[in-house]
Protein backbone atom coordinates (compact mmCIF):
# COMPACT_ATOMS: atom_id res chain seq x y z
CA UNK A 1 0.00 0.00 0.00
CA UNK A 2 1.38 3.47 -0.64
CA UNK A 3 0.20 6.70 1.07
CA UNK A 4 -0.20 9.85 -1.29
CA UNK A 5 -0.23 13.08 1.19
CA UNK A 6 -1.57 16.64 -0.76
CA UNK A 7 0.27 19.38 0.88
CA UNK A 8 -0.46 22.23 -1.87
CA UNK A 9 -2.50 24.86 -1.13
CA UNK A 10 -2.52 28.63 0.23
CA UNK A 11 -3.54 28.43 3.68
CA UNK A 12 -5.53 31.57 2.93
CA UNK A 13 -7.69 30.90 6.47
CA UNK A 14 -4.52 31.04 8.49
CA UNK A 15 -2.97 34.25 7.91
CA UNK A 16 -0.90 35.91 9.01
CA UNK A 17 0.86 32.83 9.82
CA UNK A 18 0.42 31.19 6.74
CA UNK A 19 1.97 34.43 4.67
CA UNK A 20 5.47 33.26 5.72
CA UNK A 21 4.78 29.37 6.38
CA UNK A 22 3.06 26.59 4.29
CA UNK A 23 -0.23 25.73 6.47
CA UNK A 24 0.85 22.02 6.24
CA UNK A 25 3.88 23.56 8.45
CA UNK A 26 2.03 25.57 11.20
CA UNK A 27 3.24 24.00 14.69
CA UNK A 28 1.39 21.83 16.58
CA UNK A 29 2.55 21.08 20.13
CA UNK A 30 5.83 22.03 18.45
CA UNK A 31 5.75 19.87 15.69
CA UNK A 32 4.34 20.89 12.08
CA UNK A 33 0.70 19.29 11.37
CA UNK A 34 2.30 17.21 8.33
CA UNK A 35 4.63 15.30 10.22
CA UNK A 36 1.88 13.50 12.06
CA UNK A 37 0.18 12.57 9.00
CA UNK A 38 3.53 10.73 7.72
CA UNK A 39 4.13 9.28 11.22
CA UNK A 40 0.74 8.09 11.00
CA UNK A 41 1.59 6.57 7.56
CA UNK A 42 4.80 5.01 8.61
CA UNK A 43 3.11 3.60 11.59
CA UNK A 44 0.52 2.13 9.46
CA UNK A 45 3.17 0.08 7.53
CA UNK A 46 3.02 2.77 4.69
CA UNK A 47 7.16 4.02 4.07
CA UNK A 48 6.29 4.66 -0.27
CA UNK A 49 4.95 8.35 -0.07
CA UNK A 50 3.95 10.78 -2.33
CA UNK A 51 3.71 14.56 -1.24
CA UNK A 52 1.69 16.46 -3.95
CA UNK A 53 3.10 20.07 -3.67
CA UNK A 54 2.38 23.54 -5.02
CA UNK A 55 3.69 27.02 -4.67
CA UNK A 56 5.30 26.29 -1.11
CA UNK A 57 6.62 22.95 -2.18
CA UNK A 58 10.32 24.69 -1.62
CA UNK A 59 9.49 24.90 2.23
CA UNK A 60 7.69 21.61 2.40
CA UNK A 61 11.04 19.65 0.93
CA UNK A 62 13.43 21.46 2.92
CA UNK A 63 11.18 20.10 5.80
CA UNK A 64 10.56 16.52 4.87
CA UNK A 65 13.55 16.24 2.68
CA UNK A 66 13.76 12.21 1.22
CA UNK A 67 11.62 11.19 4.10
CA UNK A 68 14.74 8.99 5.63
CA UNK A 69 14.14 10.41 9.42
CA UNK A 70 10.57 9.24 9.40
CA UNK A 71 11.71 5.99 8.31
CA UNK A 72 9.99 6.76 4.29
CA UNK A 73 10.69 7.23 1.08
CA UNK A 74 9.26 10.44 -0.27
CA UNK A 75 8.49 11.15 -3.65
CA UNK A 76 7.38 15.19 -4.46
CA UNK A 77 4.32 15.38 -7.00
CA UNK A 78 4.27 18.61 -8.27
CA UNK A 79 0.66 20.59 -9.22
CA UNK A 80 0.58 23.46 -11.13
CA UNK A 81 -2.55 25.28 -9.27
CA UNK A 82 -4.77 24.00 -7.07
CA UNK A 83 -6.73 22.36 -8.88
CA UNK A 84 -8.53 19.80 -6.74
CA UNK A 85 -8.20 16.85 -4.53
CA UNK A 86 -9.36 14.65 -7.19
CA UNK A 87 -6.76 16.37 -9.69
CA UNK A 88 -3.87 15.56 -7.34
CA UNK A 89 -4.97 11.84 -7.53
CA UNK A 90 -5.15 12.09 -11.67
CA UNK A 91 -1.38 13.63 -11.70
CA UNK A 92 0.03 11.30 -8.94
CA UNK A 93 -1.40 7.90 -10.97
CA UNK A 94 2.31 6.82 -12.02
CA UNK A 95 3.37 6.82 -8.57
CA UNK A 96 0.60 4.86 -7.31
CA UNK A 97 -0.04 2.57 -10.08
CA UNK A 98 -1.82 -0.96 -9.50
CA UNK A 99 -1.39 -0.04 -5.54
CA UNK A 100 -3.91 0.89 -3.10
CA UNK A 101 -3.09 3.92 -1.49
CA UNK A 102 -4.51 5.93 1.40
CA UNK A 103 -4.76 9.97 0.67
CA UNK A 104 -4.36 12.09 3.47
CA UNK A 105 -4.63 15.27 3.70
CA UNK A 106 -1.56 17.26 5.07
CA UNK A 107 -3.69 19.77 7.13
CA UNK A 108 -6.16 17.50 8.62
CA UNK A 109 -4.85 15.65 11.88
CA UNK A 110 -6.19 12.34 13.23
CA UNK A 111 -5.62 11.74 16.82
CA UNK A 112 -5.66 8.28 16.84
CA UNK A 113 -3.79 7.53 13.87
CA UNK A 114 -4.47 5.42 11.05
CA UNK A 115 -3.33 1.69 11.36
CA UNK A 116 -6.74 0.42 12.49
CA UNK A 117 -8.28 1.75 9.33
CA UNK A 118 -5.88 0.43 7.00
CA UNK A 119 -5.73 -3.35 8.40
CA UNK A 120 -9.90 -3.10 8.34
CA UNK A 121 -9.59 -1.41 4.71
CA UNK A 122 -7.80 -4.43 3.69
CA UNK A 123 -9.65 -7.04 5.21
CA UNK A 124 -13.18 -5.59 3.88
CA UNK A 125 -11.73 -5.78 0.32
CA UNK A 126 -13.63 -2.85 -0.79
CA UNK A 127 -13.09 -0.43 -3.27
CA UNK A 128 -12.97 2.75 -1.19
CA UNK A 129 -12.83 3.63 2.59
CA UNK A 130 -14.00 7.21 3.77
CA UNK A 131 -14.01 8.72 7.51
CA UNK A 132 -16.55 10.33 8.86
CA UNK A 133 -17.00 12.75 11.75
CA UNK A 134 -19.89 14.64 13.58
CA UNK A 135 -18.93 18.70 12.97
CA UNK A 136 -21.09 21.60 13.76
CA UNK A 137 -20.69 23.78 10.62
CA UNK A 138 -21.49 20.71 8.01
CA UNK A 139 -20.91 23.58 5.35
CA UNK A 140 -17.80 24.27 6.10
CA UNK A 141 -16.62 20.22 4.33
CA UNK A 142 -18.06 17.41 1.88
CA UNK A 143 -21.08 16.51 3.70
CA UNK A 144 -21.92 12.59 3.86
CA UNK A 145 -25.64 11.10 3.69
CA UNK A 146 -26.43 7.43 4.73
CA UNK A 147 -29.03 5.20 4.92
CA UNK A 148 -30.77 3.80 7.56
CA UNK A 149 -28.47 0.71 7.51
CA UNK A 150 -24.88 3.10 7.10
CA UNK A 151 -24.57 2.42 3.68
CA UNK A 152 -23.27 5.66 1.21
CA UNK A 153 -25.88 7.46 -0.08
CA UNK A 154 -24.70 10.99 -1.16
CA UNK A 155 -21.93 12.86 -1.06
CA UNK A 156 -21.83 16.89 -1.74
CA UNK A 157 -19.35 19.55 -1.79
CA UNK A 158 -19.80 22.05 0.50
CA UNK A 159 -23.18 22.10 0.56
CA UNK A 160 -25.70 25.06 1.44
CA UNK A 161 -28.89 23.22 3.08
CA UNK A 162 -26.43 19.89 4.37
CA UNK A 163 -28.43 17.03 4.78
CA UNK A 164 -26.67 15.41 7.74
CA UNK A 165 -23.83 17.08 10.23
CA UNK A 166 -21.19 14.17 8.78
CA UNK A 167 -18.21 15.49 7.42
CA UNK A 168 -15.74 13.62 5.43
CA UNK A 169 -12.29 13.55 7.33
CA UNK A 170 -9.34 14.31 4.72
CA UNK A 171 -7.93 10.54 4.87
CA UNK A 172 -9.49 8.61 2.06
CA UNK A 173 -8.52 5.08 0.98
CA UNK A 174 -8.62 4.00 -2.60
CA UNK A 175 -7.97 1.13 -4.99
CA UNK A 176 -7.38 1.53 -8.82
CA UNK A 177 -10.99 2.22 -9.42
CA UNK A 178 -10.78 5.88 -8.64
CA UNK A 179 -8.36 6.36 -11.76
CA UNK A 180 -11.48 5.76 -13.75
CA UNK A 181 -13.71 8.07 -11.31
CA UNK A 182 -11.30 11.32 -11.12
CA UNK A 183 -11.01 10.98 -15.25
CA UNK A 184 -15.03 10.97 -15.13
CA UNK A 185 -15.81 13.86 -12.99
CA UNK A 186 -15.89 17.70 -14.25
CA UNK A 187 -14.62 20.93 -12.55
CA UNK A 188 -17.21 21.57 -9.75
CA UNK A 189 -18.34 25.34 -9.62
CA UNK A 190 -15.06 26.54 -7.39
CA UNK A 191 -13.55 25.36 -10.65
CA UNK A 192 -11.48 22.28 -9.11
CA UNK A 193 -12.37 18.50 -9.38
CA UNK A 194 -13.30 17.25 -6.15
CA UNK A 195 -12.74 14.06 -4.51
CA UNK A 196 -16.02 14.23 -3.34
CA UNK A 197 -17.45 14.18 -6.82
CA UNK A 198 -15.39 11.47 -7.62
CA UNK A 199 -15.88 9.11 -4.30
CA UNK A 200 -19.86 10.00 -5.51
CA UNK A 201 -18.73 8.35 -9.16
CA UNK A 202 -17.89 5.21 -7.36
CA UNK A 203 -21.06 5.05 -5.79
CA UNK A 204 -22.82 5.43 -8.82
CA UNK A 205 -21.16 3.17 -10.66
CA UNK A 206 -21.69 -0.10 -8.25
CA UNK A 207 -18.24 -0.09 -6.59
CA UNK A 208 -18.54 -0.69 -2.55
CA UNK A 209 -18.16 2.22 -0.76
CA UNK A 210 -17.27 1.87 3.43
CA UNK A 211 -17.86 4.83 5.76
CA UNK A 212 -15.90 4.66 8.91
CA UNK A 213 -17.40 7.56 11.88
CA UNK A 214 -14.13 8.53 13.83
CA UNK A 215 -13.68 10.72 16.71
CA UNK A 216 -10.36 12.73 17.99
CA UNK A 217 -10.44 14.39 14.46
CA UNK A 218 -9.14 18.00 13.79
CA UNK A 219 -8.73 20.55 11.31
CA UNK A 220 -8.18 23.92 10.48
CA UNK A 221 -10.69 26.00 9.99
CA UNK A 222 -8.84 29.35 9.94
CA UNK A 223 -9.29 30.47 13.56
CA UNK A 224 -6.88 30.39 16.42
CA UNK A 225 -9.15 28.56 18.43
CA UNK A 226 -9.03 25.44 16.55
CA UNK A 227 -5.09 26.05 16.44
CA UNK A 228 -5.46 26.15 20.08
CA UNK A 229 -7.44 22.96 20.01
CA UNK A 230 -5.30 20.75 18.42
CA UNK A 231 -2.55 22.03 20.35
CA UNK A 232 -4.40 20.74 23.80
CA UNK A 233 -5.78 17.58 22.67
CA UNK A 234 -2.43 16.64 21.41
CA UNK A 235 -0.81 18.09 24.74
CA UNK A 236 -3.19 15.80 26.58
CA UNK A 237 -1.83 12.84 24.97
CA UNK A 238 1.82 13.43 25.75
CA UNK A 239 4.13 12.05 27.93
CA UNK A 240 6.26 13.89 30.38
CA UNK A 241 9.85 13.93 28.57
CA UNK A 242 13.61 15.58 28.94
CA UNK A 243 15.03 17.36 31.96
CA UNK A 244 15.53 21.18 32.07
CA UNK A 245 18.56 22.79 33.84
CA UNK A 246 16.28 24.94 36.64
CA UNK A 247 17.28 26.78 39.40
CA UNK A 248 15.72 25.90 43.06
CA UNK A 249 13.16 29.06 42.81
CA UNK A 250 11.60 26.66 39.70
CA UNK A 251 8.78 24.39 39.85
CA UNK A 252 7.77 21.94 37.27
CA UNK A 253 3.89 20.50 37.70
CA UNK A 254 2.29 18.19 35.69
CA UNK A 255 3.41 16.34 32.26
CA UNK A 256 6.01 18.56 30.69
CA UNK A 257 8.15 17.82 27.25
CA UNK A 258 11.66 19.48 27.68
CA UNK A 259 13.23 19.11 24.28
CA UNK A 260 16.78 19.23 23.31
CA UNK A 261 18.22 17.02 25.41
CA UNK A 262 19.06 17.25 28.54
CA UNK A 263 19.88 20.56 30.14
CA UNK A 264 18.92 22.28 26.97
CA UNK A 265 16.04 24.28 28.51
CA UNK A 266 16.64 26.70 31.23
CA UNK A 267 14.48 27.61 34.08
CA UNK A 268 15.24 30.37 36.46
CA UNK A 269 12.89 31.50 39.30
CA UNK A 270 9.50 30.15 36.69
CA UNK A 271 6.58 27.64 37.61
CA UNK A 272 5.71 25.23 34.60
CA UNK A 273 2.41 23.73 34.76
CA UNK A 274 1.83 21.03 31.85
CA UNK A 275 0.47 20.05 29.83
CA UNK A 276 3.16 21.96 28.07
CA UNK A 277 6.29 21.55 25.92
CA UNK A 278 9.25 23.95 25.74
CA UNK A 279 11.77 24.15 22.58
CA UNK A 280 15.17 23.18 22.87
CA UNK A 281 17.23 26.19 23.85
CA UNK A 282 14.37 28.09 25.50
CA UNK A 283 15.24 30.08 28.44
CA UNK A 284 12.13 31.01 30.71
CA UNK A 285 12.68 33.54 34.12
CA UNK A 286 10.67 34.67 36.70
CA UNK A 287 7.73 33.32 34.56
CA UNK A 288 4.66 30.90 34.89
CA UNK A 289 3.88 28.82 31.46
CA UNK A 290 0.59 27.40 32.19
CA UNK A 291 -1.71 24.13 30.68
CA UNK A 292 -1.73 23.67 27.02
CA UNK A 293 1.08 26.23 25.53
CA UNK A 294 4.11 25.11 23.40
CA UNK A 295 6.70 27.13 23.08
CA UNK A 296 9.29 26.45 20.00
CA UNK A 297 12.97 26.24 20.17
CA UNK A 298 15.01 29.26 21.00
CA UNK A 299 12.06 31.35 22.76
CA UNK A 300 13.17 33.76 26.13
CA UNK A 301 10.47 34.64 28.26
CA UNK A 302 11.77 36.99 31.21
CA UNK A 303 8.54 38.15 33.60
CA UNK A 304 5.52 37.06 32.23
CA UNK A 305 2.78 34.65 32.44
CA UNK A 306 1.57 32.60 29.87
CA UNK A 307 -1.26 29.96 29.19
CA UNK A 308 -3.26 28.28 26.70
CA UNK A 309 -0.87 29.16 23.77
CA UNK A 310 1.50 28.86 21.09
CA UNK A 311 4.80 30.59 20.37
CA UNK A 312 6.92 29.42 17.33
CA UNK A 313 10.37 29.49 17.17
CA UNK A 314 12.47 32.44 18.63
CA UNK A 315 10.43 34.26 20.09
CA UNK A 316 11.45 36.87 23.11
CA UNK A 317 7.89 37.64 25.42
CA UNK A 318 9.73 39.84 28.16
CA UNK A 319 7.64 41.95 31.33
CA UNK A 320 4.16 41.79 29.90
CA UNK A 321 1.71 43.29 32.88
CA UNK A 322 -1.19 40.92 32.17
CA UNK A 323 -1.43 37.25 31.23
CA UNK A 324 -0.90 35.95 27.89
CA UNK A 325 -3.71 33.59 27.01
CA UNK A 326 -5.14 31.87 24.09
CA UNK A 327 -2.52 33.71 21.67
CA UNK A 328 -0.70 32.35 18.98
CA UNK A 329 2.46 34.20 18.38
CA UNK A 330 4.55 33.23 15.12
CA UNK A 331 8.43 33.07 14.67
CA UNK A 332 11.23 35.95 15.68
CA UNK A 333 8.34 37.77 17.25
CA UNK A 334 8.99 40.63 19.85
CA UNK A 335 6.88 41.47 22.72
CA UNK A 336 8.22 43.56 25.34
CA UNK A 337 7.49 46.25 28.14
CA UNK A 338 9.62 49.61 27.50
CA UNK A 339 8.87 51.70 30.77
CA UNK A 340 11.85 54.52 29.21
CA UNK A 341 9.52 54.73 25.51
CA UNK A 342 8.90 57.95 25.02
CA UNK A 343 6.02 58.62 24.09
CA UNK A 344 4.47 56.22 26.29
CA UNK A 345 2.15 54.34 24.37
CA UNK A 346 1.65 50.68 22.91
CA UNK A 347 3.98 50.48 19.80
CA UNK A 348 3.29 48.40 17.39
CA UNK A 349 5.28 47.01 13.83
CA UNK A 350 1.88 44.29 13.63
CA UNK A 351 2.17 42.31 9.48
CA UNK A 352 -1.21 42.12 7.58
CA UNK A 353 -4.32 40.05 8.62
CA UNK A 354 -2.94 40.36 12.79
CA UNK A 355 -5.04 40.75 14.97
CA UNK A 356 -3.97 41.85 19.10
CA UNK A 357 -6.53 41.95 22.17
CA UNK A 358 -5.60 44.39 24.49
CA UNK A 359 -6.38 43.19 27.76
CA UNK A 360 -7.29 46.43 29.76
C1 LIG B 1 -11.40 19.26 1.65
C2 LIG B 1 -12.49 18.40 0.97
C3 LIG B 1 -13.67 18.25 1.92
C4 LIG B 1 -13.22 17.66 3.24
C5 LIG B 1 -12.07 18.49 3.84
C6 LIG B 1 -11.48 17.80 5.06
O1 LIG B 1 -11.88 20.55 1.84
O2 LIG B 1 -12.86 19.02 -0.25
O3 LIG B 1 -14.63 17.40 1.33
O4 LIG B 1 -14.31 17.60 4.14
O5 LIG B 1 -11.02 18.69 2.89
O6 LIG B 1 -10.36 18.47 5.54
P1 LIG B 1 -10.93 21.87 1.65
O7 LIG B 1 -9.81 21.74 2.62
O8 LIG B 1 -10.45 21.85 0.24
O9 LIG B 1 -11.82 23.04 1.95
Amino acid sequence: MKGLILSGGKGTRLRPLTHTSAKQLVPVANKPVLFYGIESLVAAGITEIGIVVGDTHAEIEAAVGDGTRFGAHVTYIPQDAPRGLAHAVLIAETFLAGDRFVMYLGDNLLQRGITSLVAEYLSLGVDCEILLTKVPNPSSFGVAELDSSGRVVRLVEKPKEPRSDLALVGVYLFNDAVFEAVKAIKPSARGELEITDAIQWLVDNGNSVKAHLVSGWWKDTGKAEDMLEANRTVLDAAEPLGEPVADDLSRVEGKVVFEGGPGSVVLVDSVVRGPAILGAGTRIERSFVGPYTAIAAGCRLTGVEIENSIVWEGSTLEDVPLRISDSLIGRNVVIKRRPEMRPKAHRFLVGDNSEIGIGE
